[in-house]
């Protein structure tokens, strides 16, 4: 059976890193640990794919260096020059006693590949940026570097707390080597001390689009950056509504297709033993498309799972029935067109007593479609991976299309491009069952219509 979420072999992952596209391959880094799993002892891991689901893990790509005093390489981002040549950036943390530490003394150093293959980066802190660069500006938890190219210029955000209020500073640079500080570009109106990590800036649909991750939900912004680089936002909300981190500190990039594609990380829930027996810590999420529809973003998911899932089985559930059925502990599921009148409940990874996995339940009211994600009643208490999350969406044209997938421990839900993900740990083995049940009870409504595809 393949999994489509990637996790490294062994060990503690976070933060997706340096996302890009190249000669074919989409490279993903991401926070690694080698030597544990727990969060500590920061490199970046590297894994490759042809299509964005079936994932190669590769040898470490960076390594902090130590003859430097570099004790951790936080994250960062890649970003291709006018030339296609890719150029990395991360924030690089030293030891606390040479005034390196994390919240004081963090600086943002570039990478490069010292192969075609980026198996290898090589950090070159002679180009570090400093938090002089602020001209006196005083920033705590200064990090995450995220480059992109807006024709002639490079624009840089990073994130950090100035004023005790989270915010996401900006740059500009005309050779990705000497760069300007432009400004806060946004930040936080409450001073609650909490820093905003990894901001991404990306230029979608027309709009300018911001997203970050304030120790809490990922927020994001949609607007426009002005002749004078001004941020003026038109619209925001939150981008995964998962909780206890099943979705942080995403990244987004362009493929050659012109895509903007999205990846964020999959904390877990389950205790230390759990996690000790298991081997490894944390996955990605699916890849993700950004795009804008009605002034508002969208994530959308990407095609490409179907080669690793057998025939779709069709599933049509009529008012007043469930139905039942086998679906693995790993399957996708679509239900396209939900009549506001007639909303699916559905419970996932049963056992065949009807207890274990969760239930996702959908309802609707005045336009909008809400989904709460659950652990089932009999769910293992020690197990009980996360607080019932829920989200509103609106419905588009009166209609609401359902992806959901469920791949292990690892579950996505979108529904209208709006997502809501979690993790589950199923106790039983035979916790593979399906049940979609009807909820509401109109006069005369639609049966469900599902296709159920089951991962090879
Ligand atoms: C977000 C984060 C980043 C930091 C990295 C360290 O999860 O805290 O701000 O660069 O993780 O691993």
């Amino acid at each position: 059976m393949h999994k489509l979420h990637f996790h490294p072999a062994r060990n503690w992952m976070n933060d997706p890193n340096g996302l890009c596209q190249l000669e074919g391959w989409y490279h993903m880094f991401f926070q690694y640990n080698p030597n544990g799993n727990q969060w500590g002892d920061i490199h970046w891991g590297h894994a490759r794919s042809r299509d964005l689901f079936d994932w190669e893990e590769l040898p470490i790509a960076l390594t902090p260096d130590g003859a430097q005093g570099e004790e951790h390489c936080f994250s960062g981002s890649c970003c291709k020059d006018a030339d296609g040549k890719p150029h990395f950036f991360y924030t690089s943390i030293g030891r606390e006693e040479d005034g390196r530490g994390v919240q004081h003394g963090a600086q943002q150093w570039t990478a490069s590949p010292d192969d075609p293959g980026l198996i290898h980066l090589t950090q070159t802190s002679a180009q570090a940026l400093t938090a002089d660069v602020h001209r006196g500006i005083s920033i705590r938890d200064w990090r995450d570097p995220y480059v992109i190219r807006d024709g002639r210029q490079y624009l840089m955000v990073t994130g950090g707390c100035v004023d005790e209020r989270g915010c996401i500073l900006l740059y500009t640079s005309s050779d990705l080597r000497s760069w300007n500080f432009k400004r806060i570009l946004v930040q936080s109106e409450i001073a609650d001390g909490i820093p905003w990590e990894c901001p991404n800036l990306a230029l979608v649909d027309g709009k300018a689009v911001l997203f970050y991750s304030p120790c809490a939900e990922v927020r994001y912004l949609v607007g426009k950056l002005d002749g004078k680089l001004h941020f003026i936002k038109s619209n925001e909300g939150v981008l995964d509504a998962g909780v206890k981190r099943s979705f942080y500190a995403p990244q987004c990039f362009r493929d050659d297709e012109g895509r903007t594609l999205m990846f964020g990380w999959m904390a877990e829930s389950a205790p230390e033993a759990y996690l000790t027996a298991q081997g490894w810590n944390g996955c990605m999420t699916l890849p993700r498309r950004m795009t804008i529809i009605d002034g508002d973003l969208w994530c959308l998911p990407v095609d490409g799972w179907q080669t690793y899932a057998g025939q779709p089985q069709a599933l049509t559930v009529r008012q007043g029935q469930q139905l039942t059925v086998e679906a693995s502990q790993h399957f996708i599921l679509r239900i396209n067109n939900i009549d506001p009148t007639n909303c699916p409940f559905i419970r996932l990874m049963s056992a065949p007593d009807g207890t274990d996995g969760a239930l996702l339940m959908l309802t609707a009211k005045d336009n909008e479609i809400t989904m709460r994600l659950m652990n089932s009643i009999g769910s293992p208490d020690e197990l009980r991976a996360y607080e019932p999350a829920m989200r509103t969406v609106p419905l588009k044209d009166g209609k609401a299309d359902l992806f959901l997938c469920v791949d292990g421990t690892a579950v996505e839900c979108c529904v209208n491009g709006h997502w809501l993900s979690g993790r589950v740990y199923p106790r039983h083995p035979n916790a593979t069952r399906l049940t979609i049940q009807c909820s509401q009870h109109a006069r005369r409504p639609k049966p469900i219509e599902a296709e159920l595809f089951v991962l090879k």
